[in-house]
């Protein structure tokens, strides 16, 4: 997912603007740049992969001015290289963008029709060209840019520079997340407070639909019709904990928050964004989880093909959350890859003396890569004599050692018992693994692979667009305390999804909540329903929705109040509920990560308003090393 730094004031903006990305590289990227307006002209450098390729290039270059903006790129339209990465420039405008031009297409026709020359892959480069455009018949940025936003379509943060009004910085939130750091003289625009953090304290965190036009030391703040907002500024008097919850209330909902850079994280290894195509990195059959990163990716890659290719049916085995993330494992291994796979309990599965065929490949999901009863499941696939592979999140846990393949959920420390990030990196993971598995086998066709890899190199700024959304959630949750009882429901790929988002409620809430398949309603749950029984039905657009609204209207029949979940703007959901909450549209595969944001943050803020300890549920263990 992108990061964005800008910078006005008397400091050199190169220097604030390369410390500034350096503390966003968490964020996952495969390009940046930089743009400061050096002696009356934009001084542009650019280069492909980290950040030092780019300090590199600029050692020597000299760099004077005030103002300044850099950006580093994870790739979703055209392949990471130094002509796709940010700042765009067009005719003395600069620009850098996250998020996505839903639009673009018709854009660069346009564009190009009035003999636009267009340098580059990306849909960023066009909003350069048409605010270029513009501004040279407004003559002022601020202007060019509240036009330029009325013809696109999407969530996007965007920065702009003009040469011509060296002291103005133009900045525009919908989506993605832009905050503005107001220094001594100076203003930062940011992604991440992270990256202004060691130059002040003060900040205004935008909203959607708001512009910054920073005048030299002067801030304004208007909606696109140039009204005036007046916004809070919060100052950050952060404890070194809090520092480390980076402002967050809680571990729990900083990791909720550090979603779309876990799974740009998880992901980043296996895709070849040049070629949009899955090539699973370092997964290291046979060899210790110390010696991987020693490995030849390209031998390795050979390896872990024979490996799969030898494999005729998968058997899952996790506890918790993790088991869920199985089960919609389960969904994507057989829908992409055509072969069959079992998901069990790691409880069940060690004592049921399972019969384990030849050709099974046994995988174990643990974040810890600790739980006890998932080593036991693993140690016993191993004496039957099955290939096994571990995904975790704890390089050199005791499952990661004692597994033959490694896969890494790669969301960083999580730190809340209640599991969130590690969850949904796990399902991106499951999602290339499936994608891995068919093109191996031959099931899955190049074009398939592409447009599941172009919905997961989407899905990071999805997840921000939904996180964006977490006023609407915060009402949902207050609304869960009148009822008694809680059905979770989704269809296909969302049942798991339904499961995982009954258990947060019940681990953080101590409420009773039950997830179901929607179609098994009618063979008992049906009798539960009553005005007091709430009801969480997840209805994304895909393939079942027509089944999902049928069971809908079964529970509305019966006096059933309904939060649904929906895609986009869905006026049939909306009559049926009580309380619809919309979501992007998504690929199926990529539908489960952004449905469970919503229940993991009602279960999150119902947890708090009821004054539990969210990051500590009682009774519970972030890891559960005993039987
Ligand atoms: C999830 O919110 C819980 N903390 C719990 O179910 C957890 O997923 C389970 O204990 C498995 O832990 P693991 O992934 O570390 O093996």
């Amino acid at each position: 997912m992108c990061g964005i730094v800008g910078y006005y004031g008397p400091q050199n903006p190169k220097d604030v603007i390369i410390a500034g990305l350096k503390k966003l590289e968490y964020r996952g990227y495969d390009s940046a740049g930089l743009t400061v307006l050096h002696q009356g002209q934009l001084k542009r450098v650019r280069a492909e992969g980290k950040l030092k390729n780019l300090e590199q290039k600029i050692i020597g270059e000299k760099f004077d001015g005030h103002l300044g903006i850099g950006h580093t790129r994870w790739a979703t339209h055209g392949v990471p290289s130094e002509r796709n990465a940010h700042p765009h420039q067009v005719q003395g405008v600069s620009i850098v963008h996250n998020g996505i031009i839903e639009n673009y297409l018709e854009i660069r026709e346009e564009l190009l029709a009035r003999g636009a020359k267009i340098t580059s892959d990306t849909d960023s480069e066009l909003v350069a060209h048409l605010i270029a455009e513009e501004v040279q018949k407004q003559n002022d940025l601020l202007k060019a840019v509240q036009i330029v936003l009325g013809k696109l379509r999407g969530a996007f943060s965007i920065l702009a520079i003009w040469e011509k009004q060296p002291d103005r910085l133009v900045a525009f939130k919908d989506g993605p997340p832009l905050v503005v750091g107001l220094g001594d003289k100076e203003t930062f625009i940011v992604s991440d407070v992270q990256a202004a953090l060691q130059h002040t304290k003060k900040y205004i965190y935008l909203d959607d639909r708001e512009i910054v036009l920073v005048r030299g030391d002067q801030v304004d703040i208007v909606d696109p019709t140039g009204k005036q907002i007046k916004k809070q500024i919060v100052e950050l008097n952060w404890s070194a904990e809090q520092v480390e919850k980076m402002g967050y209330s809680h571990f729990m909902l900083k990791e909720i928050y550090e979603q779309p850079q876990a799974i740009a994280s998880a992901m980043e290894p296996h895709i070849d964004s040049e070629t949009h195509s899955i090539r699973l990195k370092n997964v290291g059959f046979g060899t210790a989880p110390q010696n991987i990163d020693q490995l030849n990716t390209l031998v390795d890659w050979e390896k872990t093909c024979a490996t799969l290719k030898g494999i005729n049916k998968v058997m899952i085995i996790a506890c918790g959350t993790s088991y869920y993330a199985g089960l919609a494992g389960k969904y994507y291994i057989e829908q992409i890859a055509r072969i069959p796979v079992e998901v069990d309990i790691a409880s069940e599965f060690r004592y049921r003396k399972p019969v384990l065929q030849p050709g099974t490949l046994v995988m174990t999901i643990s974040q810890s890569g600790e739980t006890a009863d998932t080593l036991a499941a693993i140690r016993l696939a191993k004496e039957s004599g099955a290939t096994t592979l571990s995904i975790c999140n704890v390089k050199n846990s005791t499952i990661d050692r004692e597994a033959h393949g490694h896969l890494y959920m790669n969301s960083g420390p999580e730190v809340g018992v209640a599991s969130t990030k590690a969850f949904t990196s796990t399902l991106v993971i499951l999602n290339c693994l499936a994608l891995a598995i068919g093109k191996i086998k031959n099931s899955l066709s190049s074009a398939q692979e592409k447009e599941h890899i172009q919905a997961l190199l989407s899905l990071p700024s999805q997840v921000e667009v939904v996180l964006a959304y977490d006023k609407y959630f915060t009402e949902a949750a207050e609304s869960l305390k009148s009822f008694k009882g809680f059905l979770y429901m989704g269809r296909g790929v969302s049942y798991p999804i339904a499961l995982e988002g009954a258990l947060k409620l019940k681990e953080l809430a101590y409420l009773h909540a039950e997830g179901y398949a929607a179609g098994e309603m009618k063979h008992g749950p049906l009798a539960l329903i009553d005005e007091r029984m709430a009801i969480i039905m997840l209805a994304p657009s895909d393939e079942l929705y027509e089944k999902t609204v049928s069971n809908l209207e079964e529970a509305k029949a019966r006096g059933g109040k309904i939060i649904s979940i929906g895609t986009g703007e869905n006026e049939k959901l909306k009559k049926i509920s009580e309380r619809y909450l919309s979501i992007p549209k998504a690929h199926w595969s990529t539908n489960p990560v952004i449905s469970v944001i919503p229940l993991q943050l009602m279960a999150f803020h119902l947890a708090s308003s009821l004054g539990y300890d969210v990051d500590q549920p009682r009774n519970l263990a972030k890891s559960v090393t005993v039987e």
